[in-house]
């Protein structure tokens, strides 16, 4: 075949192979065959020297008009099928306006996270400095220093995680006082949330919970200072008509101990299954700091008197909203969790 024929023969079959291009990238590929500077046109131009030299003017100007020829052609196969994925994309991105929109479901903080949050505003406001000691706590600071040595009997009350000889899972916030009381003099004013376990569990108690401690100690603390207290949180917590009282107690660490009840705000008082009938919840134990543990942690005791209390975040949670069972905190039901608005 001659070559000039042969140049036909390409022009033909690279319309033909652009036609069928089915997107432009397929093109492009298919351009750089032919029109690329490695390509089958480019070849024809590496021929010319042997070409005889007659014929060469006009073999010459057959290649260059068919390179312009196959320039063009691209160019619009290319520009329409450009426009086509163009088209398409837009159509593939419509936003319909009209369908109903997704709704999103707001959060909310979970019950024990706002109880803690609002003790931590209501203890703030008197004044108190929030102190956080770790989880694993020795057996001194959860136990010893607290006047709890080992064989004493209290140590029955708490069924505590060992986790090893020397360390184990606190079973009371209590041990902050001791780390704080180390640290600092008189006059204190603390509070130490925290979680705590204890091998116990049932309706009302779990393994872990939440417990916030408070610590006052300076020069002439009193239990008339503690019961006042406890009389203001409970009506900010509760409501302006709940009522506290104290039932004596024992706690090692606390001297008077007593244990503070709260009128059940789910029968108002008048008994249901959440208060066992008695019209009462108790909601923390507390006392008069034993004068023991102030020597333990370096501070005077006949120059300082001060006291402590201890409540369940779960337990205050549970009083407020009308929670009869634990279990609900815990196991993150959204239907439940859903009910707890934050009160603006
Ligand atoms: N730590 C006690 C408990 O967990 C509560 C408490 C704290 C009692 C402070 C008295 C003073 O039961």
């Amino acid at each position: 075949m001659d070559d000039e024929k042969e140049l036909d023969e390409v022009l033909k079959e690279a319309i033909k192979e652009a036609e069928e291009a089915e997107s432009s990238r397929v093109l492009y590929e298919k351009k750089m065959r032919f029109l690329g500077r490695m390509g089958i046109v480019m070849n024809f131009m590496k021929r010319m020297k042997d070409v005889p030299p007659e014929k060469r003017p006009s073999f010459g100007k057959k290649v260059n008009a068919i390179r312009d020829r196959l320039e063009e052609e691209f160019a619009a196969f290319e520009e329409k099928l450009k426009k086509r994925e163009l088209e398409k994309k837009i159509a593939e991105e419509n936003v319909d306006v009209t369908m109903p929109g997704k709704r999103r479901k707001a959060g909310a903080l979970h019950p024990v996270s706002l109880v803690k949050a609002e003790l931590i505003d209501i203890f703030a406001g008197m004044g108190f400095e929030i102190f956080e000691g770790p989880e694993i706590e020795t057996d001194y600071y959860n136990f010893t220093a607290l006047n709890t040595p080992e064989d004493h009997p209290a140590r029955d009350m708490q069924d505590t995680f060992y986790l090893n000889d020397k360390f184990l899972l606190r079973t009371q916030t209590s041990a902050g006082q001791i780390r704080l009381m180390e640290k600092k003099q008189p006059p204190i004013k603390m509070l130490s949330p925290g979680r705590v376990f204890r091998s116990d569990d049932d309706a009302t108690h779990s393994p872990m919970f939440h417990q916030m401690e408070g610590l006052v100690v300076d020069d002439h603390i009193t239990l008339c200072d503690l019961k006042g207290m406890l009389d203001e949180f409970a009506r900010v917590m509760f409501s302006k008509t709940s009522k506290t009282r104290l039932r004596p107690s024992y706690f090692p660490f606390t001297e008077p101990s007593v244990e503070v009840d709260v009128s059940c705000a789910a029968c108002g008082g008048k008994g249901c299954s959440l208060c066992k009938g008695t019209g009462w919840i108790e909601v923390l134990g507390a006392g008069m700091v034993n004068r023991r543990v102030l020597e333990n942690c370096g501070i005077d005791p006949d120059k300082y008197t001060g006291f402590a209390f201890g409540m369940g975040v779960e337990r205050i949670a549970m009083l407020k909203y009308g929670i009869n069972n634990i279990k609900l905190l815990t196991e993150n039901d959204t239907r439940f969790l859903g009910q707890f608005k934050e009160e603006n």
